[in-house]
């Protein structure tokens, strides 16, 4: 398992990201927060940023983006190299997210998810490994690929 994890959530993933890191502290995670720090509106492309910014540059192997709905984290995340956010909503997803797609960063959506499968998804992301094998030719396939030119 990981030891340490960056986070960041906008303000309508404030309190869950607060119940997230209850859980990874009482899991020994040293947790990087880089903000929200409260319900204040933000803009969830500027957390997506420094979260996916520490992923990219390879100092933290794993990270969690809260927002509303996941979505406006995962769009935001993946536009950075080697940064492969996944917007989870159940146990399946959580663990295709990570043996397929080694998954490096978990998208929640603090308004569509109930705390359980909130649980559910962050030990089943947190503690399942990647397949490789077949998955990992399409991986360095995603990785070669540029973005596309409008
Ligand atoms: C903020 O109101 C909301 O749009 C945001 O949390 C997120 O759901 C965006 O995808």
């Amino acid at each position: 398992m990981t030891e340490k994890i960056v986070i960041g959530c906008d303000h309508g993933g404030f309190d869950l990201k607060e119940k997230i890191k209850e859980i990874l502290a009482d899991l020994s995670f040293e947790i990087l927060d880089m903000g929200c720090f409260d319900t204040s509106s933000v803009h969830y492309p500027e957390i997506a940023q420094q979260v996916s910014k520490k992923i990219a540059s390879g100092e933290f192997e794993r990270g969690i983006l809260i927002c509303g709905t996941g979505i406006g984290m995962s769009i935001a995340a993946n536009r950075f190299p080697k940064v492969r956010a996944t917007m989870c909503h159940d146990h399946l997803t959580a663990r295709l997210s990570r043996e397929h797609n080694n998954s490096n960063i978990l998208a929640l959506g603090a308004r569509t998810l109930g705390i359980e499968t909130v649980k559910d998804i962050l030990m089943t992301w947190l503690n399942t490994d990647f397949t490789g094998d077949r998955h990992l030719t399409r991986i360095n396939m995603l990785d070669k690929t540029p973005s596309t030119p409008f």
